[in-house]
């Protein structure tokens, strides 16, 4: 298939590196690819970033058959421009799919169009430290229809968004809240796929944890309300002893890149990683015991971040001395150096612009 490429009349004035934050700002182009069943994808092409016109009746307004897709794109010392495990998100984009009944779509030729679109807005790729190009891949059901089937066309796009820390609170600790009344996913839903119901259910617990002075839920399973799952925009690790703790994907959790990153690069250093069920209790009493050294989230957004503070049960505790550590501190240099092309890469991780 030919990329048809037009491009924009009038190109956007850039944000300046210090005002980024996440999410705020878009590129000047966008890629889009339709889908119906004659045809399969079709029709892909680069134009200028603009609205998606709709009916109101369209069906993701309606079930969010959506799924979507979160990968970074980083600019080196030297300049040049470099993804981090980008075939590893396009995979999980189409298992993503399998789940909402999406049909799938060729990951080499959307790598090829991701690089056509990244080189395109390269001028976008902010410099400072710690920003990125966001790269947001998704994928929309378009019938107009309000009976309740998958979809029979849809819309593929990618957009792009200069960014700078996830949090508010940058790599300071962020504090997480644990609720037994609500829950995110449960074991056959779809918590494991990237799909815009998953965050849209997360929304109201979060903003009461929010009102409470906590930054994010920090998930348990749905059936024991016990087990911790992941947070809403990153999964989890404690450390407790010399034992680097993440919940196992249990299937209603997301297989995070930046989670599979952090096992392999803890354990290339020699530390123990287990991928087990870790309940609120045993966090609770590694606390008391003096053993829960250090917990923290992992993320594309949120990179790694390290939390200060759990509150369950109106029981707050705080981590370590509430401050940044060593090991968190550690794999994000580590994990950051080989993303900004400051490290070698010896698990292939990166894929430089071509
Ligand atoms: N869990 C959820 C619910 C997420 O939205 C994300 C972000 O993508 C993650 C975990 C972390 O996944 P990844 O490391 O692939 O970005
Ligand atoms: C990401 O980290 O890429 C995500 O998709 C999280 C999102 C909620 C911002």
């Amino acid at each position: 298939m030919e990329i048809t490429i037009k491009k924009a009349d009038k190109l956007k004035k850039h944000p300046e590196d210090s005002t980024l934050g996440f999410g705020t700002f878009f590129t000047d182009h966008m890629f889009n690819m339709d889908y119906n069943p004659e045809k399969g994808w079709h029709n892909p092409r680069i134009e200028p970033y603009g609205p998606i016109e709709m009916d109101p009746s369209t069906m993701v307004l309606h079930y969010a058959q959506a799924i979507f897709e979160g990968l970074k794109a980083y600019k080196t010392d030297s300049g040049e421009i470099q993804l981090f495990r980008p075939e590893d998100n396009l995979k999980r984009f189409n298992k993503s799919g399998h789940m909402l009944c999406i049909p799938d779509f060729d990951e080499e030729f959307i790598l090829e169009a991701l690089f056509k679109l990244i080189n395109i807005e390269k001028d976008w790729i902010p410099g400072a430290p710690g920003t990125s190009l966001y790269i947001r891949p998704t994928i929309i059901a378009m019938d107009p229809y309000i009976g309740l089937r998958p979809s029979h066309t849809y819309r593929f796009f990618i957009i792009l968004s200069p960014v700078g820390a996830y949090y508010a609170e940058g790599f300071d600790p962020v504090k997480m809240w644990v609720t037994t009344d609500y829950v995110r996913a449960i074991r056959g839903g779809v918590g494991q796929a990237k799909t815009a119901g998953n965050y849209a259910a997360s929304l109201y617990a979060t903003d009461l944890a929010n009102k409470d002075g906590y930054t994010q839920v920090m998930w348990l399973d749905g059936v024991d309300l016990e087990y911790v799952e992941e947070v809403g925009a990153m999964n989890i690790f404690f450390l407790i002893g010399d034992e680097l703790i993440t919940p196992q994907l249990n299937r209603s959790i997301l297989s995070g890149i930046t989670r599979d990153s952090v096992i392999k690069l803890a354990r290339s250093w020699g530390s123990k990683v287990s991928e087990r069920k870790v309940s609120i209790h045993e966090i609770y009493e590694a606390h008391e015991k003096g053993t829960l050294k250090e917990v923290f989230g992992s993320g594309t957004a949120a990179v790694i971040s390290p939390v200060g503070m759990i509150k369950f049960k109106g029981k707050e505790i705080t981590i370590g001395d509430g401050n940044v550590g060593p090991f968190a501190a550690k794999l994000y240099t580590e994990l950051t150096n080989i993303q900004y092309g400051k490290a070698d890469d010896p698990f292939d991780w990166i894929m430089v612009l071509r």
